[in-house]
């Protein structure tokens, strides 16, 4: 499936390789896969779902976490850019590889106690996942574990995200 994921360079800004996952999304057979591989993420060792919600990061996050969600027989729930949820949120601020910015999650999205599962392309700093583990622990949540399409292994996401369980797909 890396196959899929196209590198661009100087995207969106100089020095930066962009990974473009459209050739996946395009791709019927290698986009069931991925959410196939990432829903597997959220099952215990029975291969029974063993979360109650699905949270992905806007904006491929999105595209990926749904399907996935769906594949798992829970919820999904989306984490914002800033302002653009309409609800009442927390919010935190985060460094990306390229830039800063805030993230947003409805308060009510994520009951206390329940189990989630953080789903989006690429792990690259960690910044974006980390941001949105503190989101999920605001609303009284525990992220059980985080799946990506892609690890930048270059990078400290890892590090970043802490103590919990990451699964990536594929690591470059
Ligand atoms: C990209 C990517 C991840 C994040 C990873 O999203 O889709 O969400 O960066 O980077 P990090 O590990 O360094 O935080 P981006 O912020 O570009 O948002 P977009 O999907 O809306 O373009």
């Amino acid at each position: 499936m890396a196959r899929l994921v196209r590198d661009v360079a100087d995207f969106p800004t100089a020095g930066i390789v962009f990974k473009d996952i459209t050739p996946l999304l395009a791709d019927p057979d290698g986009l069931r896969a991925v959410v196939a591989g990432l829903a597997d993420a959220g099952r215990d060792d029975d291969g029974r779902p063993a979360v109650d919600k699905v949270v992905g990061m806007e904006a491929r996050g999105f595209i990926l976490g749904a399907p996935v969600a769906l594949e798992l027989g829970v919820g999904f729930v989306p984490v914002r850019k800033a302002g653009k949820l309409p609800g009442e949120t927390h919010a935190v601020a985060y460094a990306l590889e390229y830039g800063d910015a805030v993230l947003e999650i409805h308060c009510d999205a994520v009951a206390a106690g329940e189990r989630v599962l953080v789903i989006d392309d690429v792990l690259a700093t960690g910044g974006t996942a980390r941001a949105t583990a503190d989101l999920v622990a605001a609303c009284g949540g525990t992220v059980a574990g985080m799946a990506f399409l892609m690890e930048l292994s270059f990078l400290p996401g890892r590090a970043t995200v802490g103590d919990v369980a990451v699964t990536a797909l594929s690591v470059v």
